[in-house]
């Protein structure tokens, strides 16, 4: 689905990724694990174009990835949440799916101050951005928002929203746009146990829909419950591949991951 081939990127004299080469494949969840600074949220910038590898190609599909600007990439199907909370406190739950499910250049002002009074548009009716039209209304975003475990009206501000409920609104807006891989960078760090085990049973579920998703994610435990498949990092590099399971018995990684 997604490939890697040999990645160079170094800022100044900090080489974060030296050389990295790896594969994510379709349908299933793969865990990119390492300690910090090993180069996963690097990489992720450099698969969604926010910034450009020194050296190195990427192909989605099959299409070569490398030298198309991030917008572009996302029209491609590549979408992500970001390591820190990314939403407007002033705009509501409503406003943000809006933007998610219709997010061309040209509509977002229009979506945030016409269409969100209003109730009603059009949108995209299925995740994974069907080309089908729908007429949605609140109704519609309620589903979307009790399918994601957020048990508050749309029109909540997102400044009521505690953070818990935050990160599972990005990860609702990020599979509302079309798409064809998620790329989720540590999508259940500092949430308590509950929001945990909703963020869970979203990505099962997402991954029973046939979704692509790469999660970065430093809970070991987490990363049993949920990876079909583990890529570990260390100081810029691919150190092993493997299930949760195998990767977790390596000497290798627990001296670099767990320092043990
Ligand atoms: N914009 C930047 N300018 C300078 N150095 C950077 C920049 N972004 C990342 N780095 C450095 O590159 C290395 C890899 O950082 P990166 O954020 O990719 O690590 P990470 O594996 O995501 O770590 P963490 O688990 O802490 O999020 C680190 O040494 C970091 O300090
Ligand atoms: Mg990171």
């Amino acid at each position: 689905m997604l490939h890697a081939k040999n990645i160079h990127k170094a800022f100044g004299g900090v080489k974060a990724l030296q050389g990295v080469t790896l594969t994510i494949q379709p349908k299933c969840i793969t865990a990119l694990i390492g300690p910090n600074g090993a180069g996963k949220t690097t990489l992720f910038d450099i698969i969604n174009g926010l910034i450009a590898p020194d050296t190195g190609e990427l192909f989605l599909e099959k299409e070569n990835m490398t030298r198309l600007p991030s917008h572009i990439r996302a029209q491609r199907g590549i979408s992500r949440t970001w390591q820190a909370v990314r939403l407007f406190k002033h705009l509501t739950m409503f406003d943000h799916l809006r933007m998610a499910e219709n997010n061309e250049d040209t509509n977002i002002l229009k979506n945030i101050f016409l269409f969100s009074k209003k109730q009603t548009h059009t949108c995209h009716p299925e995740v994974r951005g069907n080309a089908q039209h729908c007429r949605a209304s609140k109704d519609h975003y309620e589903l979307v928002l009790q399918k994601f475990g957020i048990d508050r009206s749309p029109q909540t501000l997102v400044s009521h929203l505690s953070y818990g409920q935050r990160k599972l609104l990005q990860l609702a807006m990020v599979s509302l746009q079309p798409h064809k891989i998620l790329l989720l960078d540590e999508p259940v760090a500092g949430v308590n146990q509950v929001v945990q085990a909703h963020i869970e049973n979203v990505l099962l579920k997402l991954k029973d829909e046939g979704e692509t998703i790469c999660i970065i994610e430093h809970d070991m435990e987490f990363v049993q419950k949920i990876a079909d498949h583990t890529i570990v990092m260390d100081a810029g590099r691919v150190l092993m591949e493997g299930s949760p399971r195998e990767v977790l018995k390596d000497k290798m990684v627990l001296e670099a991951y767990l320092g043990e």
